[in-house]
């Protein structure tokens, strides 16, 4: 085949981003960070002032977005975060999104698309499929630490929290919930470095290419 997908799953905050867009320059593939998709939606839900809790209108947004203006700084927002798990609840918002993943993920001479169900809905042929994960408490700490080297005020429990809220509703949903594809590769980067879960990584994936 002329595309080569390299597919990666986990909870939030479990370093999946800094991980895929490694990968994808190292390959020199192209890379979809599938969760902003799920965010630009709901940015343009809040951002027109429309519900979060109407199929319909919110399937009409997943459709207008633009795979190419993504940008994690615009869609970092908390607010945004937490809107983008309630609409990606829906099935109608999922099929919509994964229509425009699955094309993304024909660009050849490959890509690497992150996030909750791409092993398991998005890309089930993928020949490398990556299930990165932490414990909650390191998930986030990671992200403690992250805000406060921005130089913001952080709160440790009411971050904990949050990152288990968000994991229950994404593991709890009927539709696409987060879960390991049968034949996905384990990755607990809980007590690993960037480096050494990137080197783990490459040597997967160099075995299949
Ligand atoms: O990864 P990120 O935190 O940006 O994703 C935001 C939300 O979008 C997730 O909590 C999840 O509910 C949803 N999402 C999803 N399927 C994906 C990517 C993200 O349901 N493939």
């Amino acid at each position: 085949s002329d595309h080569f997908v390299i597919a990666i799953d986990g909870p939030a905050a479990a370093g999946k981003g800094t991980l895929s867009r490694r990968i994808a320059e190292t390959y020199g593939f192209h890379h979809l960070d599938t969760g902003l998709t799920y965010r630009a939606t709901a940015k343009a839900l809040l951002d027109a002032g429309l519900p979060l809790d109407d199929e319909l209108t919110a399937e009409k947004m997943a459709r207008e977005v633009e795979l190419a203006g993504l940008d994690r700084d615009i869609l970092s927002k908390h607010e945004i975060g937490e809107a983008a798990s309630k609409i990606a609840v829906m099935p109608s918002v999922r099929r919509a999104l994964v229509e425009a993943q699955r094309r993304f993920s024909e660009r050849t001479p490959g890509t690497v698309l992150d996030g909750r169900d791409i092993g398991t809905v998005v890309c089930p042929q993928a020949p490398v499929k990556l299930y990165v994960t932490a414990s909650a408490e390191v998930r986030a700490r990671r992200r403690f630490d992250e805000i406060k080297a921005k130089g913001i005020a952080a709160d440790f429990a009411a971050i904990f929290e949050d990152v288990k809220r968000r994991d229950e509703r994404d593991m709890g949903r009927a539709d696409s919930p987060l879960k390991p594809a049968e034949d996905a590769h384990l990755l607990d980067t809980s007590e690993m470095s960037i480096e050494a879960a990137f080197q783990a990584a490459k040597s997967v994936i160099d075995a299949a290419l």
